[in-house]
């Protein structure tokens, strides 16, 4: 299995910080954002990663990534997406980095402590998503579940102001080479975005999905609120002598 993060975007919810550079560049304590998904891979077994960006700022991700070796990534590519299409969009760029393989997609401002690499293991086709049962989940796409079979799940609902459940879509997924050809299925919706979550509704609509649980802490860090607790929860974790943030940006990085 192969790794895509999708780090483009404009982040403007956080200007002026996105300003200077991108969201996914911005710290998280001692590291940058985009080093979290990273570790999320490494640990997952999953050393063949390419990180989507775009905006003003996608030269500096070189400065801070480089080839990747310093920081334990066997391969290391880049994709430019043009404009903000979405995510879909930014995830159609990597159909030819896959090769046909599955791969395990990470949104780039999603934060957690949880493995994923049972699931990436285990994964036998179709799509597999990760739920997480949050307070209030209108600002997320939310799972619907059939009345007769709560494990199943008939639809997600992207940010709607009525949630049907409690269930959060986490930014982690698990798709088949099959996700391309949903992409290529998808309209634009009333935002003018190629959104994740009709990609899903498609595998949905087709029997193909599976889920589980996200077994740990998550939160999307696309607000400074969030931000800031990111970082706290990383200090922590480093003051009590946690690994579960595993540092992997190295001085040595260029
Ligand atoms: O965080 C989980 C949520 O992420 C899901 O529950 C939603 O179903 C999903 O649509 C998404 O919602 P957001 O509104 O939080 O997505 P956002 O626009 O913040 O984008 C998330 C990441 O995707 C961002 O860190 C960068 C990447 N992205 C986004 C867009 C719109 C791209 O690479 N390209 C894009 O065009």
């Amino acid at each position: 299995m192969k790794g895509v993060i999708l780090a483009g975007g404009l982040g403007t919810r956080l200007f002026p910080l996105t300003k200077a550079t991108n969201k996914h560049l911005l710290p998280v304590y001692d590291q940058c954002m985009v080093h979290y998904p990273i570790g999320n891979m490494l640990r997952a077994g999953i050393d063949h990663i390419l990180v989507v960006t775009g905006g003003p700022h996608a030269g500096d991700f070189i400065r801070v990534l480089g080839t990747g070796k310093d920081l334990g990534i066997k391969h290391l590519e880049y994709g430019y997406q043009e404009g903000e299409g979405g995510i879909a969009d930014a995830l159609s760029i990597a159909e030819d980095f896959a090769e046909g393989e599955p791969v395990l997609v990470i949104l780039g401002d999603n934060f957690t402590d949880a493995d994923l690499g049972q699931a990436a293991r285990s994964f036998t086709g179709g799509a597999h998503l990760f739920l997480k049962e949050v307070p209030d989940p209108r600002d997320y796409g939310v799972a619907v579940f059939d009345d007769e079979d709560s494990s199943r799940i008939v639809a997600i609902e992207e940010k709607p102001e009525q949630p049907k459940s409690s269930y959060a879509v986490t930014g982690f997924y698990i798709y088949d080479r099959g996700a391309f050809d949903y992409v290529r299925e998808s309209e634009p919706s009333a935002r003018g975005e190629l959104e994740i979550t009709t990609v899903n509704n498609f595998y949905i609509r087709d029997g193909l999905m599976t889920w589980s649980e996200l077994d740990g802490l998550w939160l999307d860090c696309g607000t400074f609120h969030s931000l800031f607790t990111a970082s706290q929860i990383v200090a922590e974790a480093r003051q009590n002598g946690e690994n579960r943030f595993p540092r992997i940006a190295s001085e040595n990085s260029p």
